[in-house]
C-alpha cells in the first residue's frame, strides 16, 4: 500500500484524465431533471474537484439543455467543457454553438458500431455509418480544435470496424477516440482484449488521447475502467455518486481512488482530482438529483469510514493502518470545526463560506445570509454541514422558473385523519392556495400542493435524514414521485421535516413541468 502520493514524481505520460458526464449521462438516470441553476452549482464543484473535462449537456436536446451548456461554458474556467453531439450535421453544430464561449470547448461526437445497433436503431449498413461518422468529426473539428469522437456500443462491436471507424476518425481530426461499454456488457479481461487488439489494428490511436466509458449493469463499470487504463486508456468517463443510465456510469470518486491508493501498484498512473472535494461533490450531487447514496457504497457512502465491530475499532485505536487503506482526510471527511449561531452576522456567514470554498456574489450572500438567520432562530448552532446543506438548497430556489413554497399547516393526531393548507408562489407571484387530507402528514401535504396548483402526484419513494447529529439538526427530505406517467425526484431542507418535505415534492413538480416545456419544445430528437 503507498500513502506516498503526493510525493512521486508524475509522470505525464501516466496521467489518467477524468472525464466527468455526471450533467449529461448522470442526468438521464429516470427522474432526475436539474435546471440551469443546479447544473451550475454542481460544475462549480466539479471545477473544485478538478475534473480534466465535464460533459455540461446534449444541447440539440432541449433549449434547456443548449442553455444550460452555454451557461457553463460561459461561467466555468480553467476546464474543457464538452457538449454532445450525434454524427449529424445538425446537433455537431448546436453542440459548437453551445461550447463555442469556452477556450476550452470540446464537441464530443458519436454513432453506433454494434450490428445490433446499425440494424435496428440506426437503419444504416457499415459505409454508411463509417462515412456519417467521418462527415461529423470533420464538421466538428472545423468548429472547434478539441474533438472527441464514440463508437457506440463498442465493446458488443466487430473490433476490425471499430478500428476502420476510429481510425477515419482520426485522421479527420479527432483528437480523443473513446470506447464506451454502452450497455455494461464487457468483463474486464475481455475489454482490456478488445482495447489491446483495437490499438494492433488502428496504430494511430497511439497519436490521440484514447478513452473508455463503462456502463455499471453488471457491477463492472469501475473494474473495467480499470482494465482500460491498464490497457492504455488516458482518460476515464464517468459520474459522481455513480449516478447514470440504468445501473449508472463508472463513480469517478472509486476510480479517482484507486489510482491514489494503488498507483504503485498501477505502474505510477495518477490523476489530477482534488480528491479531499469528493465528499463535498458526492453531498452535492445527491442533495440536486435527489439520489440519496447507498450507505455501504464505496468512497461516499456514510458507512465507507466507519468501524461498527469492536474488534476493528480497537485495532483502528491501536493503529489506523490496521483496517484503514485510505485515511478519512483524503476524501475530504475532516471534521471542519466552523459553528454559528442565531447572533453570527453576514461578515461571519460570509466568512465561513469562504472557508468552505463558496464564492457567492453580494444578492446570493444576502439570500443566504436571510435563510441563514431564519434557521439559525429556529435551530440554534450551525455547523459547516448545515450551511452547505443550507446554501446549496438556497442557491437552487427556483423562483425565476418554478413554484415556490410560502406557508405550510399540518395538524395530525386526535383520531382525525392529517390535514394541511399551503400556499404556493408560481412564477409570476400569483399565490394558490390549497387543503388537503391524507394517510399521513406528507401524503396530506401533497394533496394540498396538488390542489392549489392542479398537479397529480404519486410518491414512490420518500427518505428523511438529518444533515447533521442532534435533537435539533436541520431535516432534508426526498421523495421520487411519479407525475403523469413519469418519474421525478425532488429534495428539500429546512429544520421542519414536513416544510422539507413539501418543499422536495414542490421540486418534483417543478421537474416535471420543465420536463414538460422540453418535450414541446423538443427540436425532434
Ligand atoms: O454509453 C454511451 O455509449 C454514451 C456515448 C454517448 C458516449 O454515453
Ligand atoms: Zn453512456
Amino acid at each position: 500500500m503507498t500513502t506516498s502520493h503526493d510525493e512521486q514524481v508524475r509522470d505525464e505520460s501516466a496521467r489518467v484524465k477524468i472525464f466527468d458526464t455526471t450533467l449529461r449521462d448522470g442526468e438521464q438516470a429516470p427522474g432526475i431533471t436539474l435546471n440551469t441553476r443546479e447544473k451550475l452549482e454542481i460544475a462549480h464543484q466539479l471545477r473544485r474537484l478538478g475534473v480534466d473535462v465535464m460533459e455540461a449537456g446534449f444541447p440539440i436536446t432541449s433549449p434547456g439543455d443548449f442553455e444550460a451548456v452555454r451557461e457553463i461554458a460561459r461561467e466555468v474556467e480553467g476546464v474543457t467543457i464538452a457538449g454532445l453531439a450525434r454524427a449529424n450535421e445538425k446537433d455537431v453544430t448546436r453542440a459548437g454553438e453551445a461550447v463555442r464561449e469556452s477556450p476550452l470547448g470540446r464537441i464530443h461526437t458519436f454513432i453506433a458500431t454494434s450490428d445490433i445497433h446499425m440494424t435496428h436503431k440506426l437503419r444504416m449498413d457499415r459505409a454508411k455509418v463509417l462515412a456519417a461518422a467521418v462527415d461529423a468529426v470533420r464538421l466538428a473539428r472545423s468548429i472547434v480544435d478539441d474533438v472527441e469522437f464514440s463508437c457506440e456500443d463498442a465493446t458488443r462491436s466487430d473490433v476490425t470496424f471499430v478500428a476502420e471507424v476510429v481510425a477515419g476518425a482520426i485522421e479527420n481530426g479527432a483528437t480523443t477516440i473513446n470506447i464506451p461499454d454502452t450497455v455494461g456488457y464487457t468483463m474486464p479481461v475481455e475489454f482490456h482484449a478488445f482495447l489491446t487488439e483495437l490499438r494492433r489494428l488502428c496504430p494511430s490511436l497511439d497519436d490521440v488521447t484514447l478513452s473508455v466509458h463503462c456502463h455499471n449493469d453488471l457491477g463492472l463499470a469501475v473494474a473495467n475502467s480499470l482494465a482500460g487504463v491498464l490497457a492504455g486508456a488516458r482518460q476515464v468517463e464517468g459520474c459522481v455518486n455513480g449516478i447514470g443510465e440504468r445501473a449508472g456510469n463508472a463513480s469517478i470518486e472509486e476510480v479517482a481512488m484507486i489510482l491514489r491508493t494503488r498507483a504503485e501498484d498501477l505502474g505510477g498512473l495518477w490523476c489530477n482530482l482534488d480528491t479531499t472535494e469528493i465528499t463535498r461533490a458526492s453531498r452535492l450531487v445527491s442533495r440536486l438529483t435527489g439520489y440519496v447514496v447507498q450507505p455501504n457504497k464505496a468512497i461516499v457512502g456514510r458507512n465507507a469510514f466507519a468501524h461498527e465491530a469492536g474488534i476493528h475499532q480497537h485495532g483502528v485505536l491501536a493503529n489506523p493502518l490496521t483496517y484503514e487503506i485510505m485515511d478519512a482526510t483524503s476524501v475530504g471527511l475532516a471534521q471542519n470545526s466552523i459553528v454559528l449561531g442565531k447572533h453570527s452576522g453576514r461578515h461571519a456567514l460570509a466568512h465561513a463560506l469562504t472557508d468552505l470554498g463558496y464564492e457567492l456574489g453580494k444578492d446570493e450572500l444576502n439570500a443566504a445570509f436571510a435563510r441563514f438567520k431564519d434557521v439559525a432562530d429556529r435551530k440554534g448552532a450551525i455547523s459547516a454541514a448545515d450551511i452547505e446543506a443550507l446554501v446549496s438548497d438556497e442557491m437552487r430556489t427556483e423562483g425565476v422558473d418554478g413554484y415556490v413554497l410560502e406557508e405550510t399547516a399540518v395538524s395530525t393526531g386526535g383520531g382525525a385523519a392529517p390535514h394541511a393548507t399551503v400556499t404556493v408562489v408560481d412564477p409570476d407571484g400569483e399565490k394558490h392556495r390549497g387543503e388537503g387530507d391524507g394517510d399521513g402528514p406528507v401524503n396530506a401535504l401533497m394533496q394540498a400542493i396538488d390542489e392549489a396548483i392542479g398537479t397529480h402526484g404519486t410518491l414512490l419513494e420518500y427518505h428523511v435524514s438529518a444533515v447533521t447529529g442532534g435533537h435539533d439538526a436541520l431535516g432534508e427530505a426526498r421523495v421520487v414521485c411519479d407525475i403523469d406517467g413519469r418519474t421525478f425526484s425532488g429534495q428539500g431542507v429546512s429544520p421542519d421535516v414536513l416544510e422539507a418535505s413539501a418543499i422536495a415534492y414542490l421540486r418534483a413538480v417543478n421537474a416535471s413541468r420543465r420536463a414538460e416545456e422540453a418535450d414541446v419544445t423538443d427540436q425532434g430528437v
